[in-house]
């Protein structure tokens, strides 16, 4: 078998060198199509996946651990720092902080990010967990509006709600002091996340949800049935995927991924974990990355955590690196397995011609006021790219703002240098200095973005308007 990727690169090598002999070209041919991808991320990349892990903000500092994690994987997950209790410690007083260095750790290193988690019966913090009905339900959709709102245009995708369902086989709501506000807490919730950040992917997200045989798989399953057919909004569905001998990873595996994701949402692996060593452990390993592979709609596969030494279940040493940050044998069946290749993700997915021109739309506008916005292109990725603009006052201004479109499929998913806000399309952002937005004529400043493709290379459109 051959990747659409592989067969893509035999096509253009035999182009390349179709005025060479015959005997050459076996020989050129024969080379790329086994090259691998030597990372989890560029591995995972070639059928449209990412791969990422959990991050911890008081490991930033550690070189070895940000090392490995900038050059293995492309998605993070805050391990705790955007739960409840870091984001809204007392009522009314967020604190944005441990979440934004992870956030912005994240898009300097041109990562994605998965926010985890809005609503959960644990993390909470202690004025919440002393909280209950229609005051709760209050505080609860403030909570989910606010946090969303903070980080809209930065997040990938939400777990808007975590674990809301019980254990074993009674396929019942988890008793919590969120479930006793009302059954309807759950879709309550992914609607204010909807109103706060559209351009998201929202998500319900569980752990022991991976067997189809299992009472607590079935009832979430009923439930985005149900939240699908009532038009509530959910996009994806997260599988926690904390394995171990006691809760081994199911031979129907791949069932499950591909039953949910036949409801019409998309699947993640979001915190995947499995305590063991050795070949027993990589098999394992393996087998996770292989459902995932062969399910169009499962986007990608996060683990949770860096090092066996990082990981909130160190002493069953559940991760890829051992604490020194070596690479286990779990990590080369992993790679392996990755590249092997998969289904593709349809959408978002590869471009079709990788390494295609963006179509050339207008770069300048003269704008109302005497500033000119030029966009120039910046680093391309298989599902996004960047892109940098340049705002030149023509005459002495006192500020200025800029407002890029993009087109639907597109989104921009990421911004720096500037203090964006965003129109209810999410398609159009207005940027706005942070600071002062004097400049003298002849000036020149810049802000930056990322814009998740969605398959469309288009350059984004720009107004400047001077003040
Ligand atoms: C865990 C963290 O890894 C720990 O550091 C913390 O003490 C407890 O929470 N399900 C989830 C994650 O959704 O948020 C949990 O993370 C692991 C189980």
């Amino acid at each position: 078998m051959t990747t659409p990727r592989q067969r893509y690169r035999r096509g253009r090598l035999a182009a390349a060198f179709g005025g060479l002999a015959a005997a050459t070209l076996a020989v050129t041919l024969a080379v790329p199509a086994a090259a691998a991808a030597s990372t989890l991320q560029a591995a995972a990349a070639e059928s449209g996946r990412y791969f990422g892990t959990a991050i911890a903000a008081s490991r930033l500092n550690d070189g070895t651990y940000t090392t490995i994690a900038n050059r293995e994987f492309n998605m993070i997950t805050a391990e705790n720092e955007m739960k409840m209790d870091a984001m809204q410690p007392s009522r009314g007083q967020f604190n944005w902080s441990s979440g934004d260095r992870i956030v912005n750790w994240a898009r300097q290193n041109g990562k994605q990010v998965r926010g985890h988690a809005l609503a959960w019966h644990s993390q909470q913090p202690g004025w919440m967990q002393n909280m209950s009905g229609s005051q709760l339900r209050t505080a609860m959709l403030d909570h989910v509006t606010q946090v969303a709102s903070y980080y809209r245009g930065k997040i990938y995708a939400w777990d808007v709600v975590n674990e809301a369902f019980a254990d074993g086989s009674s396929g019942a709501r988890r008793d919590s002091n969120l479930q006793r506000t009302g059954n309807d807490w759950i879709e309550a919730a992914f609607r204010a996340a909807r109103a706060a950040d559209p351009g998201a992917k929202l998500c319900y997200n569980d752990y022991n949800t991976d067997n189809w045989q299992h009472a607590k798989t079935q009832a979430v399953y009923n439930m985005v049935k149900d939240f699908k057919a009532r038009g509530v909004p959910i996009d994806c569905v997260g599988f926690q995927a904390h394995f171990n001998s006691g809760n081994p990873v199911p031979s129907n595996y791949h069932t499950t991924l591909q039953n949910f994701a036949d409801l019409g949402v998309d699947v993640q692996i979001t915190e995947l974990d499995i305590e063991g060593s050795g070949s027993s452990q990589a098999q394992q390993y393996q087998g996770v990355v292989q459902a995932c592979l062969s399910v169009a709609r499962c986007t990608g596969i996060t683990v949770w955590g860096v090092r066996d030494t990082d990981s909130w279940r160190a002493s069953g040493t559940p991760l890829l690196f051992d604490g020194s940050g070596n690479k286990k044998a779990a990590y080369t069946s992993v790679l392996n397995q990755l590249n092997q290749g998969g289904t593709p993700v349809p959408n978002p997915g590869n471009p079709t011609q990788p390494g295609t021109t963006p179509t050339p739309t207008p770069t300048q506008n003269p704008g109302t006021g005497s500033c000119t916005a030029t966009y120039s292109e910046g680093q391309k990725w298989n599902d996004r790219f960047n892109g940098t603009v340049t705002i030149r006052a023509n005459t002495a201004i006192s500020g200025w703002s800029s407002t890029v479109t993009v087109r639907q499929p597109q989104r921009i998913i990421a911004t720096w240098n500037g203090s964006p806000t965003w129109d209810s399309s999410g398609n159009v952002m207005t940027m706005r200095p942070s600071g002062s937005g004097a400049l003298a004529a002849g000036q020149t400043v810049s802000f930056g973005f990322t814009v998740q493709h969605n398959g469309d290379w288009t350059w984004p459109t720009l107004t400047c308007s001077a003040s």
